[in-house]
C-alpha cells in the first residue's frame, strides 16, 4: 500500500519525506491556505521533494474552467495530478483531460457509485473521504470496500486513495481491504512509528547495556 502525506507543509514533507516511506502527497485548497505561500511555489517545491505523484486541486466550478486549471497545474511538473472535485462538471474535466493524458485524483467521493463514474471517466485515482463519513454516522470505510469490490469486478485501473484518514486504525483498515493508497495527516503518519513498549523496550536495552562488559 502507498503512503501519501496530506499537507502542504513543506518542512514537514521533507522531514518525512526523508524516512523512506512517503510515496506521493496530496493538497487541496484548505491545506494550501495553512502552507501561506503562493500555491505554485509550493506544489513546484513539493514536487522536488517527492518523486511520487503530488495531486493539486483545481476551484473553478465549471468543466470548462477546470480543464484550464489543470492543464496550467499540470505544467508545474510532471508528477503533478490534477484533482478534481466529484460531479457532473468534474466528471467531464476527468474525461477531456484523459484525452490530454493528464492524471485525475477525482476528490469529495463518498459513494461506491460516484467512484464507479470517476474509473469509467479515467481518473488515475479516486478518494474517498473516509473521516468525514464517519462523522457524519456512517462506516466510511465501508465504501472503500464496496468501491474495490466493483473496481476488481471489472478491471478498473483506477486507485483507491483512501482520505480523510483521522487515525492509525483507518490505516491498518485500509491495509486490510487492500486499498491502493491511503493519505495521511502528519499526526497520524507520526502515530504509525510509535508504541509505548517500543519505547520501554528501548529504555530497558539501554539501562542493560551500561552493565555489558565493553573490554
Ligand atoms: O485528503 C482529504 C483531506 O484533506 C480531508 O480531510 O480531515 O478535512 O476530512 P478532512
Amino acid at each position: 500500500m502507498k503512503i501519501f502525506l496530506d499537507t502542504a507543509i513543506r518542512a514537514d514533507i521533507h522531514r518525512l519525506a526523508a524516512m523512506g516511506v512517503v510515496d506521493g502527497v496530496t493538497t487541496n485548497p484548505s491545506l494550501l491556505k495553512i502552507a501561506k505561500a503562493p500555491y505554485r511555489e509550493v506544489i513546484a517545491d513539493i514536487c522536488e521533494m517527492v518523486a511520487g505523484p503530488v495531486s493539486a486541486e483545481v476551484v473553478a466550478e465549471d468543466w470548462q474552467g477546470m480543464v484550464r486549471e489543470g492543464r496550467e497545474l499540470s505544467s508545474i511538473a510532471k508528477n503533478v495530478v490534477v484533482k478534481i472535485p466529484m460531479g457532473f462538471e468534474g466528471i467531464r474535466a476527468v474525461a477531456e483531460l484523459k484525452k490530454e493524458r493528464i492524471a485525475t485524483n477525482v476528490t469529495l467521493v463518498f459513494s461506491s457509485n460516484q467512484a464507479i463514474l470517476a474509473a469509467k471517466a479515467g481518473a488515475r485515482f479516486v478518494s474517498p473521504f473516509i473521516g468525514r463519513l464517519d462523522d457524519v454516522g456512517h462506516d466510511g470505510m465501508e465504501v472503500v470496500e464496496e468501491i474495490l469490490a466493483a473496481y476488481e469486478a471489472y478491471g478498473y485501473e483506477t486507485e483507491v486513495l483512501v482520505a480523510s484518514i483521522r487515525h492509525p486504525q483507518h490505516v491498518v483498515r485500509a491495509a486490510l481491504l487492500g486499498a491502493h493508497v491511503v493519505t495521511l495527516p502528519t499526526r497520524v503518519l507520526e502515530a504509525m512509528f510509535q508504541h509505548p513498549l517500543t519505547d520501554i523496550g528501548i529504555r530497558k536495552f539501554l539501562e542493560a547495556w551500561k552493565q555489558v562488559p565493553k573490554s
